[in-house]
């Protein structure tokens, strides 16, 4: 275990989190002394094109996965169409390795509330919905709980605080299925029917739900606003880096001493997340890491001093997605992981096209095959050869992520892959695992 240096320590960044550990935060009393509610306040005096312009300002991009400029969103809201239009919030966190959104809820249901009604503000939207995993009893709990006090208070309802300003929110659990966390599956299911994708363009800000006009955000990005109106563009973009401002939460899983939520200011690098969180594992030593999920491609040791920001990322081959940082060591074999991964693909794909439904299944049975021993080194370019014929043509992204861990481990533990195959690795699956995918 490892001791954070002091100039790590001040990398923590604590201001969506800043609640989590006061007790009852989750208590609108609670909220309140802690300057809950004073955004709400605030930005009910500005003009909602105002708003949407102080977003703008402060460059906060999604937090869902995509990193879309928040404003730019806000903006393509068509105004004086006559339609209603609708805030969405994306709750339904089910990326692999992924949990922010949960414990933000938990904890702090009430700074997602405030988001929603400025952001519904904002849009010139007079209903919201909060569509969360149907797994996530709890934190719909404590979010329907925070509902209801907000309206109790009079920031949810009729005429709030006098502005003559009108929101009916309400929370919606899903079922279950990680494909509604795609937006358009998302905007689907709300309307009660199979969560499928839709084909985009036309996008949500203009057919989404009941095809009106309609803002998909997700839960980190809602609660980022009140932080926003309160402490201004110039203030957020202290932190983080030119194109990627602000903090942001880590997740960090895996080998290492303190899994948990880290909150840092964006560019922070995984050498000091890892500090952060006490080192790895004694006896451990770093192998492979998502820089964002399951569906970001792997990064390897020699990207520890990457700056964990769109960019940085990027820039590295991979894609900062989710910020849920998943670490494995010499110790954790890639293909097997990898293989894991893509199971769950395989099981999630909602099978509308070809590439997805197909191509996971068949790569799941070539994966068994090299697990059980009985690999063989063609089975390697056929693994790349069913990538190249999803990427770029499945209909959404799950199709596209699923071949993120195949291409990158290949690409930085071929030889992992050559010790099954050549027989140097013992088969970690027996002969009647081989079928059943
Ligand atoms: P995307 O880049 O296609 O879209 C991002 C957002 O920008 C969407 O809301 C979209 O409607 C909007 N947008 C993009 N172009 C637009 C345009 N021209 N006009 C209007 N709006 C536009 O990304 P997508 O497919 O929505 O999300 C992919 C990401 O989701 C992945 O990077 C992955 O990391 C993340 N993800 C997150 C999960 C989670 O649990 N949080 C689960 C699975 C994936
Ligand atoms: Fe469904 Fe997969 Fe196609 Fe997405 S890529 S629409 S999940 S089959």
């Amino acid at each position: 275990m490892t001791t954070p240096r002091p100039e790590t320590l001040a990398k923590l960044t604590p201001v969506l989190t800043k609640r989590w550990l006061s007790p009852d935060a989750w208590r609108i009393g609670t909220y309140e002394k802690l300057d809950g509610y004073a955004a709400l306040r605030k930005a009910l005096r500005a003009h909602p094109d105002d708003l949407i312009q102080l977003v703008k300002d402060s460059g906060l991009r999604g937090r869902g996965g995509a990193g879309f400029p928040t404003g730019l969103k806000w903006g393509f809201i068509p105004q004086g169409d006559g339609k209603p239009h609708y805030l969405v919030v994306n709750a339904d966190e089910g990326e692999p390795g992924t949990c922010k959104d949960l414990p933000l809820m938990t904890h702090d249901p009430h700074s997602l509330v405030e988001g929603v009604i400025i952001a519904s503000y904002a849009i010139r939207a007079n209903r919201a919905y909060i569509y969360i995993r149907g797994e996530a009893v709890h934190a719909a709990r404590r979010l329907r709980n925070a509902v209801q006090e907000a309206y109790a208070q009079g920031y949810l309802g009729r005429n709030i605080l006098g502005s003559g300003f009108d929101l009916e929110l309400v929370v919606h659990s899903g079922a279950g299925a990680y494909i509604c966390g795609e937006e358009t599956a998302l905007l689907d299911s709300l309307e009660g029917f199979r969560g499928q994708p839709r084909l985009r363009p036309p996008f949500p800000a203009t057919h989404g739900l009941y095809a009106s006009p309609t803002v998909v955000n997700n839960v980190g990005t809602i609660a980022s606003v009140p932080y926003i109106v309160l402490g201004g563009s110039d203030w957020w973009k202290t932190m983080g880096t030119e194109k990627s401002s602000g903090p942001m939460i880590y997740s960090l899983s895996g080998r290492i001493a303190n899994p948990g939520q880290y909150e840092c200011s964006m560019g922070i690098t995984l050498r000091e997340l890892i500090e952060l969180a006490g080192g790895m594992q004694p006896g451990h030593n770093l192998k492979f890491w998502t820089p964002g999920g399951s569906s970001t491609p792997l990064l390897a040791a020699e990207h520890l001093d990457v700056p964990l920001d769109f960019e940085g990322v990027a820039a590295a081959g991979s894609i900062l997605g989710t910020t849920a940082t998943q670490i494995f060591s010499d110790q954790d074999c890639p293909v097997y992981a990898t293989y894991r991964w893509l199971e769950f693909y395989h099981h999630e794909s909602c099978g509308k096209c070809t590439p997805c439904r197909e191509g996971n299944y068949w790569m799941v049975r070539v994966y068994r095959r090299i697990l059980a021993g009985q690999g063989t080194h063609e089975d390697l370019d056929t693994l790349l050869d069913t990538c190249d014929n999803i990427l770029g043509r499945s209909f959404c992204g799950l199709g596209d992520g699923a071949t993120s861990s195949v291409t990158s481990s290949l690409k930085y533990f071929k030889q992992d892959y050559l010790d099954y195959i050549e027989g140097r690795t013992a088969p970690k699956l027996s002969d009647k695992q081989l079928v059943g995918a």
